[in-house]
């Protein structure tokens, strides 16, 4: 997804603002561009941009490219294709004003045709460069009300910087959908659309929200609408340290936060169990005793991996607290014109707590009146703030596109939610205590699969003929399979399919032969002996097998056995093997592992 970083300040701005382009990198792009405010000869604005990589970017700058105010972008095309002229920054017919964007301008044919009807002449193919032109045409006077007057005619989200030539003296940004963060620096500012940008500057930041603008000047920042009333967005102060975004000796990011899982799960449980009551404390839930025992059902909602977290959320919630519970895709949810109904409580499920699809979902049910809470990784993102209340499932940054420790964390959160829910209904002293004891096992547990991990690199090679990967599992089995797959897919790009292995004999054992191996998820619960039967019915079709098990599955060719938790907490486990195979597959493979071909690490469009 595309990224911007800004900077005005006393310090020279080309490093600084390829060094946050490179912290970005993990986002997902495909050509980068740079403007800056010149000190050399007359002034004006320099720009520098090009398909590739940040590197290659550096090696194009002018020989005097030097400033103290600029601003740069990664990209990910949208509208256009990604080429050197449709990299931001997007300049207007003067090349006074230099704009970089992230979202998409709805309206961009209408205005584009007013605009060529008016003569303008257009340098590419994308929306962005139609704001430079609104903007650069503007009569206003300030800079502030230029941006006001474009972004008025703009139908769509953004996420935008601008720089003028005739206000060297500031940056002026907005946001509508797709994040802006401030970061406020000693007499230098910082912008960017992902706090990885900023860390290493400043933890203490801004968050914009819809339809709120800012100007940066070296030793001062506003904050506006976009109709021009002063907000007043109080500094916040990011949790993680710089060096979390490093990969700390690992080859790449993915492995590193498959490494560092039972450490982070250890800090979703950290202060929030209590023994005493057998239950646990979720500051910020806001959802007091009496109106969880009102809560007649639950729906969550999420994409991808944070679906399927989802998914065995409300497996959790429905045994645990007994009430109904079921998952679905935030980007399908919003466009069903769903019936919300004022006895269910919603839950937005988002890593980045930016996703467009997912952030819309919240922001449909808010209109109607829903209460909607969010398990979310990044503390202070649009779902975060956009929701009444919820858990933050500190996984710690999460680089790769492909997610994991988040994914194993959100589980987490959601068993903790579960147990909460639980206790305040019939769940007995017992039973919390149970759960609670199973839980405080995970960490330790999570590290015994770890220290699997050569075996499973061998497993990854003796299914790397698979032409395609079946993966199968029963009721709390299911959603492990389906991340299990997602995984497969998104890393190594072997197709791959989850099933629920019920579900096999209606159609889909057709497909089993021996160059499509079935991955079976296969716990030690009420369900082992139909799960066995699976293994016969794929057997007896030659079909090769790795089972993921708590004990060896003689039907199986090969077995990963994990440890034992609670029947409930089971599924959180019998996952993590599956990131190390997805993993160990892909580099068998060759393949890009932290950016996976065409995807994002957050998906801020739609
Ligand atoms: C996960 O491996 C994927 N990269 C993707 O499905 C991701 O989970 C999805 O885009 C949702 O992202 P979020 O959790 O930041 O909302």
């Amino acid at each position: 997804m595309c990224g911007i970083v800004g900077y005005i300040g006393k310090r020279d701005v080309a490093p600084l603002l390829l060094e946050g382009l490179q912290r970005l990198e993990y986002r997902g792009y495909d050509s980068a561009g740079i403007a800056i405010h010149s000190k050399a000869g007359g002034g004006g604005l320099k720009t520098a941009k090009a398909k590739g990589r940040v590197r290659e970017l550096e090696s194009l700058l002018p020989k005097r490219f030097a400033g103290n105010t600029g601003i740069a972008h990664t990209r990910w095309a949208t509208h256009g294709a990604p080429n050197d002229v449709n990299a931001h920054p997007h300049l207007d017919a003067e090349g006074k004003v230099a704009v970089v964007h992230n979202g998409i301008i709805d309206n961009a044919d209408e205005l584009r045709a007013k605009l060529a009807a008016d003569g303008v002449e257009f340098a590419s193919d994308t929306d962005t460069e139609i704001l430079a032109h609104l903007i650069g045409r503007s009569q206003a006077e300030k800079l502030e009300e230029k941006v006001r007057q474009a972004l008025r005619l703009i139908e769509g989200t953004y996420g935008i910087a601008v720089l003028h030539a005739d206000f060297p003296d500031r940056i002026v940004v907005a946001r509508n959908g797709s994040p802006v963060v401030l970061g406020i620096g000693e007499r230098e500012m910082f912008v960017s659309s992902d706090v990885a940008a900023l860390v290493s500057h400043t933890r203490q930041v801004v968050t914009l929200d819809d339809g709120e603008m800012a100007t940066l000047k070296a030793d001062d920042y506003r904050t506006y609408t976009t109709e021009g009333s002063r907000t007043s967005a109080a500094p916040t102060t990011v949790e993680w340290e710089a060096e979390s975004y490093d990969m700390g000796g690992h080859d790449t990011y993915m492995h590193k936060e498959i490494s560092e899982q039972a450490d982070a799960v250890d800090r979703v449980l950290r202060g929030r169990i209590d023994d005493r009551f057998s239950t646990v404390h979720l500051g910020g839930l806001n959802l007091d005793a009496r109106e969880a025992r009102g809560v007649r059902r639950v729906k969550i909602l999420g994409c991808g991996s944070a679906y399927h977290a989802g998914q065995i959320g409300a497996q959790l919630i429905e045994e645990l607290a007994r009430i109904p519970a079921d998952a679905e895709p935030a980007s399908e949810f919003r466009y069903r014109n769903a019936v919300v109904d004022p006895d269910t409580l919603y839950i937005a499920v988002s890593q980045s707590g930016e996703t467009y699809d997912t952030l819309a979902a919240v922001q449909e049910l808010k209109r109607k009146g829903a209460r909607v809470l969010g398990v979310v990784n990044v503390v202070g993102s649009a779902i975060a703030r956009e929701t009444d209340g919820g858990v933050y499932v500190h996984a710690g940054p999460e680089v790769c596109v492909v997610s994991t420790k988040c994914f194993t964390n959100t589980a987490v959160a959601f068993a903790l939610l579960a147990l909460h829910l639980g206790r305040i209904r019939d769940l007995s002293v017992a039973d919390g205590k149970r759960i609670i004891a199973g839980l405080r096992k995970l960490p330790e547990q999570i590290a015994e699969v770890l220290r699997g991990e050569e075996d499973i690199r061998k497993l990854a090679a003796e299914y790397a003929d698979a032409k395609s990967m079946m993966f199968v599992g029963r009721v709390r089995g299911y959603p492990v399979a389906r991340e299990a797959s997602l995984k497969l897919k998104e890393v190594s790009y072997v197709h791959a399919e989850a099933y629920p292995a019920s579900e096999l004999k209606h159609g889909p054992l057709a497909l089993i032969e021996p160059a499509v191996p079935t991955v079976a998820i296969v716990p030690d619960d009420d369900l082992l002996e139909k799960n066995r039967a699976t293994l016969e019915e794929i057997k007896a079709r030659s079909g090769r097998i790795l089972a993921v098990a708590h004990q060896e599955q003689d039907k199986a060719d090969h077995t990963i056995v994990v440890p034992k938790n609670e029947v409930e907490l089971d599924p959180i486990l019998m996952g993590v093997p599956l990131q190390l195979l997805a993993y160990h597959s892909a580099l068998a493979l060759g393949r890009d592992i932290d950016k996976p071909r065409n995807l994002a690490k957050s998906v801020t469009v739609e």
